[in-house]
């Protein structure tokens, strides 16, 4: 059995993603596993960061909702198809700053595509192609963007509304299985918390699944 996994970390803007993304990595590393590649989405591979920065710019051109999700894709599948599944390869571990269940959340949830036709170009493209392990950082819409707002100018997709990021949190929360591979974690608590729960749950994972 391969025993190196493909991990995704997965929540809204100012759920901690980046810090939980480090907090992954050394916690694999305390599992002496060295063999370890970073990336994200939209991202990775400067065709897909070309894209990224396509789909995060404010334009006077408002962007089709359907245009937005064949982005995300186009980027995923140059990601995936370059870098991770050469990597998964390999032997390496590749933890993801998000994949597949953001479009599923932000396209589908947020904008309004019928699931349907997103798991359709899913399989189109990806075929199964989907994370051993999910961890999702559950942060309110209020306190996620109020963490946003507070570090940065806001892109194309951060200054939508609350709203948008209500339907966007709540298809999330309805596809987080309660499952072997799914970890919820509550993000609306302090850095110091989430990272101890992270190292914890992930910890227990690990020990069933390595
Ligand atoms: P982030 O990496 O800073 O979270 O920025 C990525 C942005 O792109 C974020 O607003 C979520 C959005 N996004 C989608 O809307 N759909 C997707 O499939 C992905 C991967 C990201």
């Amino acid at each position: 059995m391969q025993k190196n996994k493909f991990i995704v970390i997965e929540g809204l803007e100012g759920a901690g993603k980046t810090h939980a993304c480090k907090c992954i990595r050394n916690t694999l590393q305390e599992h002496n596993i060295k063999n370890i590649i970073l990336v994200r989405q939209p991202g990775g591979t400067p065709i897909a960061e070309k894209i990224r920065q396509l789909t995060k710019k404010i334009s006077q051109e408002k962007i089709v909702k359907e245009t937005e999700l064949l982005l995300m894709y186009a980027a995923r599948i140059q990601l995936v198809e370059t870098i991770i599944k050469p990597a998964l390869k390999n032997g390496k571990w590749v933890i993801s700053d998000r994949h597949s269940l953001s479009s599923l959340a932000y396209q589908g949830g947020g904008l309004g595509i019928k699931k349907k036709i997103i798991l359709q170009l899913h399989d189109l493209f990806l075929k199964n192609f989907f994370p051993d392990l999910t961890i999702y950082l559950d942060v309110t819409p209020k306190i996620g963007l109020k963490r946003v707002a507070n570090r940065s100018l806001l892109d194309q997709i951060e200054s939508r509304s609350v709203n948008f990021f209500k339907k966007t949190r709540a298809v999330y929360l309805k596809n987080i299985n309660n499952n072997e591979n799914f970890i919820k974690i509550n993000a609306n608590l302090n850095i110091h918390t989430v990272t101890k729960k992270i190292t914890k749950e992930l910890s227990n994972w690990l020990k069933k699944n390595q």
